[in-house]
């Protein structure tokens, strides 16, 4: 195993290398020092064709598309035109693939969906187009959560517009179901297996889980910070500590993994994550765990907050935000599409596409202050807890906020492992963890 992951780093060093090497990697030219590009001056420099910007993306479900419809609709007034390049696969697993080889290929597209830390990565190379101009200009670092300007920010430029706040610690119900059968949402693990008896009495199949690997990792990392709260969560994930790796609180959140499986439909079937919320909401399962691009379907499928379908935290979660900001990276070739592209970034932070993207979305905006007029009982709550700070904030690893992607990447695949293969000692996978943090820990630390 450990060779298996010394050999996947390197890969990463040869690809790096290799893009450094290669010509169409050359560092692009400077970019003009003009001031960011007015709304008003790109639509009328662009007259009737306009210019227009591929975006790759990975928003493929119900409410993720009319989501992107906001953008796609108010870029057009502008009359700039959203060349549309959805990759499917929950979570950009597909589409973080195919990006790499356009971009290895001397293609990226001109905007890219580019979730945490792999900024760095593609900054680095000099590969991004800076927005400096438009972050200041548009007073982004007073508007925005600190967390969310500092996730934008490589080396001190902003290297990313932000779009929304995913909270990924939910514990979705069916209301009807939960009505029927005279149940509450449950607070304690102690209250959830009690729900998930009556569930299975009543011939239900308490938690809906596919076993595609993301979604096996975005359950287990709900399960990690219910264990132990943000503070121990980043020494995993984020420090990388294999000390941590260790530790009795990472025995209990495998066991937990593990024991939740009697309460899903076995076997777990490998499916996407929308099949898995249709189990929700067609009343074959009476709860669900995901990020509340979730709710954003829910909402598209006709289905509304406390309505059909209630919000609570993942038990003892309550008080912390397990989080996904998206944002929208531009790849800055020869600067052509430089005045399109800063347009959509002043789009992204725009009020209008703040409130109305982020209600389809399922997320929250990343003002501080936000209209708050338009939001459910569930992004009330997410917008309130993500408020608290950085104490109760904990970067998902599974959506790249915590780690870069090789590290990540190995992690989901042994959390996979032990989750299918029931034989597996939770002693074991402590240890591959721990061996993995130590190999891929951006420090090299061996503690
Ligand atoms: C996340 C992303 C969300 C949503 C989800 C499901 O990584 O932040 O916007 O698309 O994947 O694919």
């Amino acid at each position: 195993m450990i060779g298996e992951v010394k050999l996947r780093a390197a890969g990463v060093v040869y690809v790096l290398a290799l893009a450094l090497l290669s010509p169409a990697f050359a560092a692009p030219p400077v970019a003009p020092a003009t001031p960011a590009a007015s709304v008003a001056s790109v639509a009328s420099a662009a007259g009737n064709t306009g210019p227009s910007l591929q975006v790759l993306h990975w928003w493929t479900s119900a409410g993720e598309r009319k989501a992107v419809g906001v953008l796609i609709n108010k870029l057009a007034e502008q009359n700039i035109q959203w060349r549309d390049f959805a990759i499917p696969g929950g979570a950009g697993i597909g589409a973080g693939k195919v990006l790499k080889s356009m971009v290895l290929a001397g293609h990226a597209p001109e905007v890219t969906q580019l979730n945490g830390v792999i900024f760095g990565e593609w900054a680095d190379l000099g590969l991004l187009l800076e927005l400096d101009n438009v972050a200041v200009q548009g007073n982004w670092q007073k508007l925005l959560f600190p967390t969310a300007w500092s996730l934008l920010n490589n080396h001190g430029h902003v290297v990313a517009a932000p779009l929304g706040i995913h909270r990924i610690n939910n514990l979705y119900y069916n209301i009807a179901i939960f009505n029927r059968l005279g149940l509450r949402a449950p607070r304690t693990w102690d209250e959830f297996e009690q729900v998930a008896v009556k569930l299975k009495q009543a011939g239900i199949t308490p938690l809906a889980q596919s076993s595609e690997s993301w979604q096996v990792a975005t359950l287990f990392e709900t399960l990690v910070l219910a264990e132990s709260g943000p503070a121990y969560y980043r020494e995993l994930f984020v420090d990388l500590s294999p000390r941590a790796f260790a530790d009795a609180r990472l025995l209990h959140a495998l066991k937990r993994l593990r024991s939740l499986k009697q309460v899903m439909q076995l076997p777990v079937k490998e499916r996407p994550w929308t099949e898995v919320a249709h189990q929700l909401a067609d009343g074959e399962a009476g709860m669900f765990v995901m990020g509340d691009w979730a709710k954003g379907d829910f909402n598209a499928w006709g289905l509304n907050a406390d309505q059909q379908f209630g919000c609570a935290a993942v038990p003892g979660t309550a008080d912390y935000h397990l989080y996904s900001i998206d944002t929208l990276a531009m790849f800055a070739d020869d600067y052509s599409h430089q005045p399109a592209q800063e347009v959509l970034a002043q789009i992204a932070m725009s009020p209008a596409v703040q409130s109305d993207y982020n209600k389809f979305k399922g997320a929250i905006p990343v003002w501080r202050a936000p209209d708050t007029s338009k939001m459910d009982s569930c992004s009330l709550n997410s917008w309130r807890t993500f408020g608290k700070g950085a104490a109760f904030q904990a970067p998902s690893l599974v959506h790249r906020m915590a780690t870069d992607e090789t590290t990540k990447d190995a992690i989901v695949a042994e959390l996979r492992r032990f989750f299918v293969d029931d034989q597996m000692p939770e002693a074991e996978v402590q240890r591959k963890l721990a061996a993995i943090a130590r190999a891929l820990s951006r420090t090299g630390k061996v503690e």
